[in-house]
């Protein structure tokens, strides 16, 4: 059974860098590791915590749970077909990891979502997305053991509930779950996605004359290195928000006052606005509060110069939503977890 240590810092496990202890603090490697020591329950009565890659979670105190961090990084392929891999990932496998080395081995399918932070675990809970493409493209299956009993539960990408920076594990089934192992069905042949953003541009400066997954995925790490604080040199936790999606009427009635304002079809009469422009036009574009800031590139993200605490960063975030709110009638909201 993997061991159980008290009082432990969580200051390197979470991108945010936050000063925080929990309780009791456990490593499991293997599935077998972890059902058993659920099964045995040793922290009887404390709540169970899962952690991942902690690059998406805020931490505003001390956790007074059990928090289990899991660590396997197994990986093989389960099925083969002459257009696709399926490949399975123990949870606890570093994201960009498994983008590197599918690039090394020709799968293709992930290489828009290079260099997101995380563990492979984590990915399905908010169905990590960047540039054009979503884990659930490629999602095919995962497994997840029930923290109440050891339980495994398989779950087929229907029963996820996919959405926008969504899934079942987010709402209905949150802290129920440990995702201990994720199926991916790549493909062989790459279907390129260069529409969004920059990406074609940069392939363009980057003088890219056969086009390759190996050649995305380094256009995507150069945009998100030029825009996305490094959380090694200054702690974040990506996007902050997530992008508001409001009705066309109401966008068509915004346009009216401001007629710039971006917004991108989001199916059903739905439209998501960029909530990066909302906050720079709410003015808190680089603006520092303490040791609390937005970033100077990228509104969307909010940053600890050192030594703040994960509740001043909550109330710099109430801030930056009641200021858009007063201003655009739109409401935030968090897109990190917050414990
Ligand atoms: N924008 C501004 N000012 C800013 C930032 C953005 O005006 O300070 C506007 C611009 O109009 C820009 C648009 O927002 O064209 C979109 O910006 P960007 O391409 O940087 O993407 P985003 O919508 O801000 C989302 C994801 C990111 C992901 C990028 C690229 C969410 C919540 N965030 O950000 O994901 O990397 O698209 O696909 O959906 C994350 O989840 O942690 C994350 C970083």
């Amino acid at each position: 059974m993997a061991e159980i240590f008290e009082n432990v810092s969580l200051r390197n496990l979470n991108t945010f860098g936050i000063e925080s202890r929990a309780r009791r603090f456990t490593r499991p490697k293997t599935k077998d590791e972890l059902i058993a020591m659920l099964q045995q329950n040793p922290a009887a009565g404390l709540e169970k915590r899962v952690l991942g890659g902690g690059s998406n979670i805020l931490i505003t105190g001390d956790v007074d749970a059990l928090v289990i961090r899991y660590d396997d990084v197994s990986m093989d392929v389960v099925r083969e077909t002459d257009e696709h891999v399926w490949l399975r990932v123990g949870g606890g496998h570093n994201w960009h990891d498994l983008v590197v080395r599918c690039i090394e081995t020709g799968l293709a399918g992930i290489e828009n979502l290079s260099l997101i932070p995380g563990n492979v675990g984590a990915a399905p809970i908010q169905n990590i997305g960047a540039y054009g493409v979503e884990l659930a493209e490629v999602f095919d299956s995962l497994e997840a053991v029930e923290l109440s009993g050891g339980e495994v539960h398989a779950f087929s990408s229907e029963e996820c509930g996919f959405g926008y920076r969504d899934s079942i594990f987010k709402n209905r089934e949150k802290g129920r779950y440990l995702i201990t192992d994720v199926v991916l069905r790549l493909n062989r042949k790459p279907d390129f996605r260069l529409d969004y953003g920059d990406i074609r541009s940069t392939l363009d400066a980057m003088g890219v004359e056969k086009l390759t997954i190996g050649a995305v995925s380094e256009a995507v790490c150069r945009i998100r290195r030029s825009k996305l604080p490094d959380p090694a040199r200054l702690g974040n936790a990506g996007s902050y928000f997530k992008n508001p999606v409001i009705t066309e009427k109401e966008f068509e009635k915004l346009r009216g006052k401001y007629p710039v304002m971006p917004g991108y079809p989001s199916g059903a009469g739905k439209v998501k606005i960029p909530a990066g422009w909302l906050i720079e036009k709410a003015g808190w574009k680089g603006r520092r509060i303490g040791e609390t800031g937005t970033h100077e590139k990228q509104a969307l993200v909010i940053v600890n110069y050192g030594m703040a605490t994960g509740q001043e960063i909550l109330d710099y975030s109430a801030g930056i939503a009641a200021e858009v709110e007063s201003k655009f009638g739109i409401t935030l909201t968090p897109e990190v977890n917050i414990w």
